[in-house]
């Protein structure tokens, strides 16, 4: 799925002229604006219906414009750009001073990240180009060859991230004028987000890269925030990533007699397992690796959510870290569901 050359055009207008542009990221799509334009980024919160104290992850073509953004950027944080940049892992440096309020949520630092996928970068390759060509015009310090963008998840507040752009349509359509298609999310789970403006860095949101690969290059084990510890990541919001039809997460050997017990009561199940014979359930397998099960969480979260059933029932997943960041996703969807 690539955009035409004229989708590009279109797309670098609209975020040229501060308005917004859904764009596919290698996790999840993001709702896109230019970071350096308060009015664009303030058009982000309004379409998504969200709090304006949660700062954005500002995304860039390249790690050549950090220092554009960021200010004392330790070594440990320019290791973890070389090994997983491109890549779905969001760093949280101290901010320049331009940076604006509004994509910051007030906070002194910014959320950075270079995406993994060819269409994002194709588009903030293009949209950093035409910023420099029209140079720095006065009161607007960050126009240049190190735009970004702004981009939270393209989903209404609290709901879950779209994986298509099929997705972002259902959520968003009518309050975005272009949305980029650039097919189904590789990884299909927002980005790990790891705090290095901090003396030790700490993860603030699991995701495909785990405390394992980051401990290989940082030399030692990240901490893990608690939500107490990281109380603006809204990601970190105990209900979030929600469907409207209520959750539950049901461990595997209880799974067979909580079902049984609903027969009267049509649920939605999702399990890497095949459904045991005559089941009177929508039963959804998964892939049994959390890779595979990542990439169609969302998805089929969505797809239960629509269809007639009055109940999603999650086998709760493996209590390894290899499924941290898939168990911290549903326990949140639990948590924000029914509303
Ligand atoms: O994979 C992703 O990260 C996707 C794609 C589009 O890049 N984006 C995403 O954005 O998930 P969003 O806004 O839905 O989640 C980003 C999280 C938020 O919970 C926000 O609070 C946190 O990043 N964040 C951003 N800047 C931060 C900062 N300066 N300090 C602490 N948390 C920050
Ligand atoms: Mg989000």
């Amino acid at each position: 799925m690539t955009p035409s050359e004229a989708d590009y055009r279109r797309a670098v207008a609209l975020l040229c002229a501060g308005e917004l542009v859904a764009i596919p990221t290698e996790t999840v799509y993001g709702l896109g604006a230019d970071a350096a334009n308060p009015a664009a980024v303030a058009k982000i919160f309004a379409a998504k219906g969200r709090p304006a104290d949660h700062p954005l992850i500002v995304h860039l073509a390249g790690r050549d414009a950090v220092d554009h953004w960021a200010e004392h950027v330790p070594d440990a944080a320019w290791k973890l750009m070389e090994s997983f940049w491109p890549g779905p892992l969001t760093l949280i440096l101290k901010k320049r001073s331009w940076v604006p309020a509004a994509v910051t949520g007030g906070q002194d630092t910014v959320g950075l990240r270079v995406p993994g996928h060819p269409v994002a970068l194709e588009l903030l390759r293009r949209f950093a180009a035409c910023r420099g060509q029209s140079g720095g015009q006065s009161g607007d310090q960050s126009s240049g060859e190190h735009a970004g963008i702004a981009a939270p998840s393209a989903n209404r507040f609290g709901r879950i991230s779209p994986t298509t752009a099929a997705h972002v349509a259902e959520e968003l359509g009518g309050r975005v004028p272009l949305i980029l298609d650039g097919g189904p999310c590789r990884v299909g789970i927002e980005s790990t987000i790891i705090d290095c403006s901090r003396a030790e860095a700490v993860v603030l949101r699991p995701g495909h890269i785990s405390p394992r690969h980051l401990a290989a290059v940082l030399g030692r084990q990240p901490a893990i925030a608690t939500a107490v510890d990281a109380p603006r990541v809204s990601g970190s919001l105990a209900a979030h990533y929600a469907p409207r039809t209520p959750l539950r997460l049901i461990a595997g050997e209880r799974l067979a007699d909580f079902l049984d017990a609903r027969r009267d009561n049509r649920c939605g199940v999702l399990s890497p397992n095949p459904p045991p014979a005559d089941i009177p359930h929508d039963w959804r397998r998964l892939p049994a690796d959390p890779v595979g099960y990542a990439h169609d969480l969302y998805d089929a979260l969505r797809t239960l959510d629509r269809a007639d059933v009055n109940l999603i029932v999650v086998e709760t997943p493996p209590a390894e870290p290899a499924w941290a960041a898939i168990a911290d996703r549903l326990r949140r969807a639990a948590a924000g569901s029914g509303q």
